[in-house]
């Protein structure tokens, strides 16, 4: 990984192996970050034979990536669920958030985890007049779902304040800690985990998940890797990829004990960590709209100097994460063969939404009750809720199918690419995502995503073709980085002569 977070940079990573051959179990989850994890660990406690398959390294997905407050108090959330579903929808999602975060807490404590796990208030604020009348809004919103959320002035932010809305006890931890302490929890209780296992399809008549290396027979099939890879639901189309940054800095003194989130643009989260970093995290777009994504971290970087007074940033990182046309996260059924659960849409939120969902998605394939089960329920028609969002999502990707993919006026040419540069290029056959390496060699694949056939984009960031359409991601050899595509862009000849560059 070109930018590895905070978190990866000072965890350790306990090697698992890769599925060989054959495997049944009772239970199979695919994905290795909190909510694959959790739900492992819930179901191994329920006495069930466990297997979680990893497409990389356990938890080195968005949860190496996150800024990692576990907190109900989420931006303007109650204010926007309450217009959206009602008072009572905004109750039952404020409940269920209290109730992840206790369940970390339990887990932290019952377990020994060391994670830093340490309580800190969280707070929404605000720097203008304007933007205080919706700290109004969302702390009266937030106390009707039963938040003890109280409005203040004081802060400890090292810049002025308008008004913010907080609550207490909230929490911050170290997130890959956290995962280690998950994944000892597994193996000790019989669990298996196979790192660089790819899951490709699911037969659920059967109930075989098939991977790149063998398949795994199972009853119960749990999908923690975001929006399925799997075509079920039309789930793809009513949830949208947002990317965000996250810079991590040693100020000379942390005044900042709160964790932060902004209303006005631009939106900044601020949070510290129990060794004396600060994360300032922000400058959020749809995942592929942004063609100049180092200077979004340029953005972020001197932000941070100006604001907190420091002169070295010493890690930066970059996530996407998802988010459901209606504002509510997706848990629960995956099609309808009763052996298949899901979960995703945490839209930025998902430590104490993931854990949640975690304990929904095992109760669920337990058969039993669970209270929030109806709230998140993934087969929610949810149309009339975020019909604009969901209508402008999906234009979005009608049109990067149907214009860019068959468009090639205009284009670059592999010429025309400095070192460290890539872009789709007219190539004499066709179109081709190219990229320049720093020797000067071209690494030519195909432009067109395997997901759903929308055209990538180049991020010079990451150095990772991106797809604008549902998020996947693909490293500039063509591998798949992030789903929901399991299949890597093929490599493509290019007949271009093309001379020799001079560098950029
Ligand atoms: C910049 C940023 C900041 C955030 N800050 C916060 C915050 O402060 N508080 C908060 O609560 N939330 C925050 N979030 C959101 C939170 O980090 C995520 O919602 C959460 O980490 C999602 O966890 P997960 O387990 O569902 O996904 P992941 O951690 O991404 O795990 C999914 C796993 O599935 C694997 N996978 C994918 N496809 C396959 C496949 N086909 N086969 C096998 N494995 C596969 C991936 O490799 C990955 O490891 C933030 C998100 C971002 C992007
Ligand atoms: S991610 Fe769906 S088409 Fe690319």
């Amino acid at each position: 990984m070109r930018n590895p977070s905070l978190w990866m940079a000072t965890s350790e990573w306990l090697e698992q192996p890769v599925l060989r051959g054959d495997v049944t179990v009772e239970a199979v989850v695919i994905g290795a970050g909190i909510t694959g994890l959790t739900t492992a660990r819930l179901l191994l406690e329920h006495g069930l034979t466990v297997a979680v398959v990893e497409s990389g390294r356990v938890c080195s997905g968005v949860t190496a990536l996150t800024t990692a407050k576990i907190t109900a108090l989420q931006s303007t959330i109650y204010s926007d669920l309450t217009e959206t579903w009602g008072r009572d929808v905004a109750a039952a999602y404020a409940g269920a958030n209290l109730e992840g975060l206790e369940m970390i807490r339990r887990r932290v404590v019952d377990e020994s985890i060391s994670c830093d796990f340490a309580p800190a208030p969280a707070t929404t604020y605000a720097t203008s007049t304007r933007g205080a009348r919706r700290i109004e809004a969302e702390a009266r919103a937030a106390k009707d779902a039963g938040l003890a959320v109280t409005l203040t002035t004081e802060s400890d932010l090292p810049y002025q304040i308008e008004l913010s809305v907080r609550l207490e006890d909230q929490a911050r931890f170290h997130p890959r800690r956290f995962c280690v302490g998950l994944l000892a929890g597994i193996l000790h209780d019989g669990g298996i985990v196979f790192e660089h296992t790819r899951a490709l399809d699911i037969d659920r008549a059967t109930g075989t998940v098939v991977t790149d290396r063998g398949s795994i027979r199972s009853d119960i099939i749990v999908v923690a890797s975001h929006v399925p890879f799997v075509h079920t639901g039309l789930f793809t189309s009513r949830m949208s990829a947002s990317r965000s940054y996250a810079v991590a800095f040693r100020p000379a003194e942390v005044e900042v004990q709160g964790m932060h989130i902004g209303v006005e643009e631009p939106i900044r989260s601020v949070r510290a960590t129990g060794d004396g970093y600060v994360i300032v995290g922000g400058e959020s777009h749809p995942v592929g709209e942004s063609r100049d994504t180092e200077a979004r971290y340029r953005t972020l970087e001197s932000w941070a100097r100006d604001h907190f007074g420091v002169d070295q940033i010493d890690y930066r990182w970059s996530a996407q994460d998802y988010r459901s046309a209606d504002g509510l996260p997706f848990v629960g059924a995956l099609g309808s063969s009763g052996r298949v659960f899901f979960a995703s849409g945490f839209a930025k939120w998902g430590m104490a939404n993931g854990t949640i969902a975690a304990a929904i998605m095992t109760d669920l394939a337990l058969g039993r009750q669970n209270p929030w089960a109806e709230v998140f329920d993934s087969r929610r028609l949810g149309l009339r809720h975020g019909m604009t969002r969901l209508i402008r999502g999906n234009a979005r990707t009608l049109n990067n199918y149907l214009t860019k993919r068959w468009r090639r006026s205009g284009l670059p040419e592999t010429d025309d690419l400095g070192r460290g540069q890539g872009a789709v290029v007219e190539t004499g056959g066709g179109k081709a995502a190219v990229f320049r390496d720093e020797d000067g060699e071209l690494h030519a694949v195909s432009a067109v995503c395997t997901h759903l056939g929308c055209q990538v984009v180049f991020n010079p960031a990451e150095r990772t073709w991106d797809c604008p359409c549902h998020g996947s991601r693909y490293g500039v050899d063509g591998a798949v980085v992030h789903g929901p595509a399991v299949d890597d862009l093929s490599t493509v000849e290019i007949r271009s002569p093309g001379r020799s560059p001079a560098g950029n």
